[in-house]
């Protein structure tokens, strides 16, 4: 694990479950915050050994949700914890805010996190006057972290986040850790208040590119740390993926609302998590 400790890049745990969380600290490493999202908490085993009993009722979810980042915040009292909504593509700005309000009551100082459609940065805009924490996920593009970034104007340091998917953009063959130093360089040129939380980290190989980027943040699924903790490095096979090209974007468009925020991962990721604890609902 020696390379997480010299680095300037704050590391979180990518997990729905707490005991994951503490074996993470007994291996010694020293962890940031934790980040959760609707499918993690879904295949924890406090929620599969509840499903496996018959379907939850909504209530029941957010209970258990919050039962799992109560114990997370008790391995991590110091640290940043980001909780989700639960959302659908056609969600609106109003429940986002009102799901917001509850979610930020569980924990003292949560990262609420919204995805990066018209309703969530909607959400996000009103969040962060009532200072509120936001981590505005599924990010897959620049315009989307520069309408993050709009949006969000006004923010204290360390208030919002943005999180750019590298893992699945490398699925449909695209650079993703280059969208992460694409953002990272229009944030300088704007001299933004967001931090970037590279997400959907799948290698040693991810780790590696991200220290050397000093990404702000980067949170790592407990596998991973597993395949650190055993120093092997040869876990993936390195694929052919296209470069992601810095985009030229307008920085002074009327307004935040009229980046294109539109990605279609964005949307698919959006219905996989909705649909993960649909499941549980049956
Ligand atoms: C964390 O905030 C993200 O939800 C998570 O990293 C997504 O990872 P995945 O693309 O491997 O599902």
């Amino acid at each position: 694990m020696d390379i997480l400790k010299n680095s300037h890049t704050k590391i979180f745990l990518d997990s729905g479950n707490p005991l994951e969380t503490k074996q993470i600290l007994d291996y010694g490493v020293h962890l940031d915050g934790q980040t959760t999202n609707p499918s993690l908490v879904a295949k924890s085993p406090l929620f599969q050994k509840r499903a496996q009993k018959g379907s939850v009722k909504i209530d029941e979810l957010f209970n258990m949700y919050k039962e799992t980042v109560l114990k997370i915040s008790e391995y991590l009292p110091n640290g940043s914890i980001s909780i989700e909504v639960y959302a659908g593509v056609d969600s609106e700005a109003d429940d986002l805010v009102s799901q917001a309000h509850m979610l930020k009551r569980w924990l003292p100082n949560p990262h609420i996190k919204l995805p990066i459609t018209a309703a969530g940065l909607e959400a996000a805009h009103t969040l962060v006057q009532e200072g509120i924490n936001v981590n505005m996920t599924l990010c897959f593009s620049q315009e989307q972290a520069m309408a993050v970034h709009f949006a969000t104007i006004g923010a204290k340091p360390g208030q919002v986040y943005v999180s750019p998917f590298i893992g699945r953009l490398d699925d449909i063959g695209e650079q993703g850790s280059d969208l992460i130093k694409n953002i990272m360089q229009h944030y300088r040129n704007v001299d933004s208040h967001v931090q970037v939380l590279a997400a959907s980290i799948r290698s040693v190989e991810h780790i590696h590119s991200m220290i050397d980027l000093s990404v702000d943040i980067m949170t790592i699924p407990f596998k991973i740390f597993d395949l650190l903790q055993t120093d092997e490095i040869k876990d993936t096979v390195s694929q052919d993926l296209s470069e992601i090209k810095f985009e030229k974007i307008d920085y002074n468009k009327v307004s935040w609302r009229n980046f294109n925020i539109n990605h279609e991962l964005t949307d698919v990721g959006l219905a996989k998590f909705k649909k993960d604890w649909d499941d549980l609902i049956g």
